[in-house]
């Protein structure tokens, strides 16, 4: 270790001390409590309502423009049956046209809600589905071509929950907002007159949109009172790009019972445990003791660099025990998973993510450029030499910004050599079958959460290894780091050439800026 990444550690260690931040401060009464989104069930004619709109919201001494369903900011929880059929209506009252993806969702490709899902301003959308998958968090999102990073900064994003009479009978917490709790997590930035900072350029395309602010369901480091006993918490990662480690400020563990498409075989012990955009995982934490402590995100390194104020533990949720004692437990046993199939014959696809080199160079530019020594500083060499960015001297950034007007940044970002064509789905999954589809991201040292839509998919191998114990469930999204990643998909619906189903890299600009392919069903 050097010296310099010695003391960066050490100082971690410091921050990270066992009690809440709040605590420390005169200022604990000002935190804000959590904001709990409302739950929506489906009335008596099994319908939802859902009005995509504008709105204020503040964020700490901002105050932007925002956009919600139903609201300012987010969007309720949709609670949905399982075998219950619902049928939503989506109102866009917006200015431009937008679409809303049921993400975990396994829904025929003509009501996913994908890119062509669109629905034009002052226009609605009806659409109806029967949930027949486990129950499961999910969330639903815009999924608007090209804008998707944008709209979901602006604020666009709910939680699903699918209930199923086997999850309703186990004892686990239950009571919404209380002792069942969802936890969005996101990063935004603003502007000098306080509006939500987004922009789609060369860096962002490169590497993501960065925030400089964590918002908790919206609100920055927020508390939640909670009851003795067991507390459940529904996390989202619904940063554009940011990747969370999520752990607690005095390191007793999270007990990890859920992952993307539902209940484990048996819960699994973490004491960190890190999200890519775009997943979910359930956990409970016991609260007994009755001491307070804070849900905190440890700092991850992306591109080999952690930016301030990330570089250090970063609180996420403050959590205060009551007096009063809940009754949810934590059960040995949650569900059955079964075995996975024998991989023998099955068809295998292949999916190469790439980036236009050239973007890859310049993004790397344009991040060293911003956040110079800093960024450099926590660098490592190897991650510096795999973007090409050993010639760190003003003459190669000088032909660079030259070259940069032959980059289509819309088609930077590449799966097997295409940038995302709507019209041109890429293949033909039959339904009913397994196929083992394997993700290779050796291009490039980037984090790529790669997402599959109308499946929940085993994973295989994740970025060249066995999965961990609580990644080998139910998932939807899995990660491919400079690496390969096996999974093996099913897919029980049809989706035809006009609404085929997407797969793509949940790092939304890079989403947005190509890499994202369509195939049928
Ligand atoms: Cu969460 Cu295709 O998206
Ligand atoms: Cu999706
Ligand atoms: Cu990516």
């Amino acid at each position: 270790m050097q010296r310099r990444d010695f003391l960066k550690y050490s100082a971690a260690l410091g921050a990270f001390s066992a009690l809440p931040l709040w605590s420390r401060s005169a200022f604990a009464a000002e935190r804000p409590a959590l904001p709990i989104p409302d739950l929506l069930e489906a009335d008596a004619q099994s319908r939802i309502r859902l009005t995509v709109q504008a709105g204020k919201t503040t964020f700490g001494k901002h105050t932007a423009t925002s956009w919600g369903y139903n609201g300012n900011l987010l969007g309720p929880a949709l609670k949905l049956q399982q075998g219950k059929q619902v049928n939503v209506e989506i109102r866009n009252q917006l200015s431009e046209e937008t679409t809303v993806h049921w993400h975990g969702l396994e829904v025929p490709g003509s009501v996913d809600g994908g890119p062509q899902g669109v629905i034009t301003p002052g226009k609605s959308r009806s659409v109806s589905f029967t949930p027949t998958q486990q129950a499961a968090t999910c969330w639903f999102h815009p999924h608007q071509h090209g804008k998707t990073g944008y709209q979901v900064a602006m604020g666009l994003a709910g939680l699903v929950l699918i209930e199923d009479p086997h999850s309703q009978q186990l004892l686990l917490p239950k009571s919404w907002g209380v002792d069942d709790v969802p936890v969005i997590v996101q990063d935004k930035k603003f502007t000098a007159e306080g509006e939500i900072d987004y922009q789609l350029d060369m860096m962002s395309a490169a590497v993501g949109w960065f925030g400089d602010t964590l918002l908790t369901n919206g609100a920055i480091y927020p508390r939640h009172a909670a009851p003795r006993g067991w507390l459940r918490l529904r996390l989202l990662n619904g940063c554009n790009a940011r990747s969370l480690n999520f752990a607690i400020s005095d390191k007793r563990p999270l007990y990890v019972i859920a992952s993307d498409g539902g209940l484990l075989a048996e819960p699994v012990a973490v004491t960190e445990l890190p999200m890519m955009p775009g997943e979910r995982f359930e956990v409970l934490v016991e609260t007994r003791d009755g001491k307070p402590f804070d849900i905190v995100t440890l700092p991850v390194s992306q591109m080999g660099m952690s930016i301030a104020p990330f570089d250090k533990p970063h609180p996420v949720l403050s959590i205060q025990p009551l007096r009063v004692v809940a009754s949810g437990m934590l059960p040995d046993k949650l569900v059955q998973v079964p075995a996975l199939p024998s991989l023998e014959g099955l068809t295998q696809r292949t999916l190469k993510l790439s980036m236009d080199p050239m973007l890859d160079q310049m993004g790397m530019q344009a991040l060293m450029d911003k956040y110079g020594a800093q960024a450099m500083g926590g660098m490592d060499h190897g991650a510096m030499m795999q973007h090409g960015g050993h010639g760190m001297n003003h003459g190669s950034m000088g032909a660079m910004e030259h070259s940069s007007h032959g980059l289509d940044l819309h088609h930077a970002n590449r799966i097997n050599g295409q940038a995302f064509a709507m019209d041109t789905p890429q293949f033909a999954a039959a339904r009913g079958q397994h196929e083992r589809w394997v993700i290779s991201g050796e291009g490039d040292m980037m984090l790529h959460p790669f997402h599959i839509h109308g499946t929940q998919f085993r994973i295989l191998s994740e970025n060249g290894k066995k999965p961990a114990a609580h990644r080998s469930g139910w998932k939807d999204t899995v990660k491919v780091e400079g690496g390969v990643s096996e999974v093996l998909v099913r897919f029980e619906h049809d989706a035809p050439k006009e609404s085929a189903y997407m797969a793509h890299c949940h790092l939304l600009e890079h989403e947005d800026t190509g890499m994202m392919l369509g195939f049928t069903v």
